[in-house]
């Protein structure tokens, strides 16, 4: 069974209006492609109002892994993006279940919201098994060049990029790029890193290993600001 048919399994289940207003954004798309600027930005205080670190996860998918994290570190904001109404609404009831106060939930492509995200303001940003093809509407290859120039501007300085993939291909080319990515740097002297152990596996994880594919994975760390010489 292939990805499509993984995704076409899960059933399109709101939570309850409770859980749906606290955790899910269902913002309108064209509304946020064309008028970022009517849109809060992506920050702890629009988000949580509160100060808290903010971790992102692009792709969080049913939110195995997001949940996961909320539950283990309350004093931390957490993120999750992703285009498919069905996979957020059971991260939702996922995050209802667990009580989570630390989650939202947004709909979205990461492309359309980069002009939301504040410079210097994520703690950590993760990327796990992301499609290696175009899906459907709405649906963007996540790691492009544009991808590594907006996490770098975003992430504050000396916070990391968790990248984890079993498409060598995929994987690859993102290394590549985010190599080139000015103001990035590996945090590991391993070209990579093979294998990826959290303590929950996200759907996708479980899935892929059942196949023994191996998990690729790299992490980079935006460079601290270098003061300038003679200042
Ligand atoms: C293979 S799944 C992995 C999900 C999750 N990270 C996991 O490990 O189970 C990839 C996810 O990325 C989402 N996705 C696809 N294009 C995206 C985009 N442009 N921005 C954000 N998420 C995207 C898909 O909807 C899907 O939920």
């Amino acid at each position: 069974m292939g990805r499509r048919a993984l995704s076409r399994k899960i059933k399109r289940v709101p939570p309850s209006p409770e859980a749906e207003a606290l955790y899910v954004r269902l913002w309108i798309q064209e509304e946020l492609h064309f008028h970022p600027e009517r849109f809060p930005k992506l920050t702890s205080p629009e988000l949580f109002g509160d100060t808290r670190p903010l971790e992102l996860e692009v792709g969080c998918g049913t939110g195995e892994y997001l949940c996961a994290l909320a539950a283990a570190r309350p004093d931390v904001n957490f993120l999750g993006i992703d285009p498919v109404t069905k996979v957020l609404y059971f991260a939702a009831r996922r995050a209802e279940e667990l009580g989570l106060k630390n989650l939202r939930l947004l709909r979205s492509p990461i492309q359309v919201l980069f002009p939301l995200l504040a410079p210097d303001s994520l703690s950590a940003v993760y990327v796990h098994f992301p499609d290696p093809f175009v899906r459907s509407r709405g649906q963007h290859k996540v790691l492009n060049a544009l991808f590594f120039e907006a996490i770098q501007r975003a992430l504050a300085p000396g916070k990391v990029l968790n990248v984890v993939s079993d498409k060598a291909e995929l994987f690859e080319e993102a290394l590549r790029l985010a190599l080139r990515q000015a103001g990035l740097e590996r945090t590991h002297t391993e070209r990579h890193l093979v294998g990826f152990e959290p303590e929950v596996k996200s759907r996708y994880q479980l899935k892929w290993e059942r196949y023994e594919l191996p998990a690729l994975r790299f992490e980079m760390r935006k460079v601290p600001l270098l003061s300038k010489v003679g200042s």
